[in-house]
């Protein structure tokens, strides 16, 4: 008999250093149902399988329900309008086709070589200059001092976000980052505090959308122009968010995996040719995105269990990424695997759109940590780590240092 409590367990932070036993007991009922009704898919096959599935939406989110002010036109008038309006141009990470498809094509063409690599170039120098801040200490913190602020002003210059407004957007997408965590949704403070950030960064989105429709420049915003406001507006959050805790954490969880196992650190330093392959198996092993929700649009058999129509989902794209059958010694970081078909990008339809940006931006740090950093030294073992379960990674990664280079 299965256990049907295992997905509460991989969601209690006591559990969150090491979720991987547990994925271990959820793969050997491949879809598991739990005691309330959610079906979790734990191998490879069945994680892909659904991922493909167009019985499977992502049109998985509660509907928009800003909190009540007590001011009787704001509750009876603006507020059914404004959750309308949220309700019908939700980010199309939530979406269906063919409107996702719609929306996502438009992303898609502004992710143009020309910028990208331009951007590639340039994480190179944000990342110098962030490590140049840290002049003679002996001690660094990863997350803060590195993978936190290089995500976001990457993708606040593609988008064309003024530097002087940039601040104010690591507290939006932190803040935002909870709605990707699916019990975020009921708790009643989280979900208020989500509908005001949202509300601040759609104005101040709204205003800089104006702005650019009439002087347009050469970024993601400017050229997405063609977009309605309420589309463009999601569109924007969406990118912001999506892209900047999960870099965080790739960064976090690479440099992890590469002070636990220093001789990959140093062959990384003697050849930073080793990057792409050493990133392809941190997205397998430890992958920042551990988790994806969906719901089921029609009775789904598979595995030998009929999932119901209107039941929740879990992909869990890390356990995926563990199993034997997909991955000979799936437990051991092995960066020298060819071919890996990991999970860590999800897969189909909503496959991430900000990959190679997600790529690079880890190259370009986990190199020149491997390069600039003299005999560092992990300091906690294991690290404190962040609440969330889905988007889950290091709180803090102290690394001690002999100097830096
Ligand atoms: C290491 C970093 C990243 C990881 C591990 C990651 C992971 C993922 C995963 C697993 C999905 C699939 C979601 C699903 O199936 O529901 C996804 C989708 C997405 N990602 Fe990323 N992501 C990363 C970085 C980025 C960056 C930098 C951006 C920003 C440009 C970004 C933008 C998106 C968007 C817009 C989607 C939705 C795609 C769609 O619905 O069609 N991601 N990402």
């Amino acid at each position: 008999m299965s256990d049907d409590t295992l997905l509460d367990q991989v969601k209690d932070p006591a559990n969150r250093a090491d979720p991987y036993p547990l994925y271990a007991r959820l793969r050997e009922t491949p879809v598991a149902r739990q005691h309330d009704g959610t079906f979790v898919a734990s191998t490879h096959a069945a994680v892909s399988s659904l991922l493909h599935d167009p019985r499977v939406s992502s049109e998985n989110l509660p509907a928009a329900d800003r909190p009540r002010t007590g001011n009787p036109f704001k509750d009876w008038i603006v507020k059914p309008i404004r959750d309308h309006i949220t309700d019908t141009h939700r980010p199309f990470i939530f979406r269906d086709p063919p409107d996702h498809d719609t929306l996502r094509a438009a992303v898609m063409r502004e992710f143009s070589q020309g910028r990208v690599q331009a951007m590639r170039r340039r994480s190179h120098g944000l990342v110098a200059e962030l490590l140049d801040k840290q002049g003679e200490a002996r001690e660094i913190n990863v997350v803060d001092d590195l993978a936190y602020p290089l995500p976001v002003t990457v993708i606040c210059e593609l988008l064309g976000i003024p530097s002087e407004d940039e601040p104010q957007f690591h507290g939006w997408a932190t803040q935002l980052a909870t709605a990707l965590e699916p019990d975020s949704l009921d708790d009643d403070e989280v979900r208020a505090t989500n509908s005001r950030t949202f509300d601040d960064i759609s104005a101040y989105m709204s205003g800089l959308i104006k702005e650019k429709r009439r002087h347009p420049q050469d970024d993601m915003i400017s050229g997405l122009g063609t977009m309605g406001d309420y589309d463009l507006i999601s569109t924007a959050i969406l990118l912001l968010v999506a892209g900047h805790e999960t870099t965080v954490n790739l960064i976090a969880n690479g440099m992890l995996a590469l002070l636990r196992h220093p001789d990959e650190l140093r062959r990384l330093r003697d050849d930073p040719g080793r990057a792409p392959g050493l990133i392809e198996e941190m997205l397998r092993y430890d992958p920042p995105v551990q988790f994806r929700t969906r719901k089921a649009l029609a009775d789904i058999p598979i595995a030998g269990v009929t999932i119901p129509k209107d039941a929740p989902l879990v992909l869990l794209l890390a356990a995926g990424n563990r199993d034997e059958t997909a991955f000979p010694h799936a437990d051991r970081f092995d960066p020298d695997r060819r071919g890996v078909r990991h999970l860590g990008f999800g897969g189909s339809l909503h496959y991430c759109v900000g990959a190679p940006l997600a790529r690079f931006e880890a190259e370009a740090a986990l190199v020149a940590l491997a390069q600039r950093l003299r005999d560092p030294r992990l300091v906690e073992e294991p690290p404190p780590y962040r609440p969330g379960a889905s988007l889950r990674g290091p709180q803090r990664l102290r690394v001690a240092t002999a100097g830096l280079r």
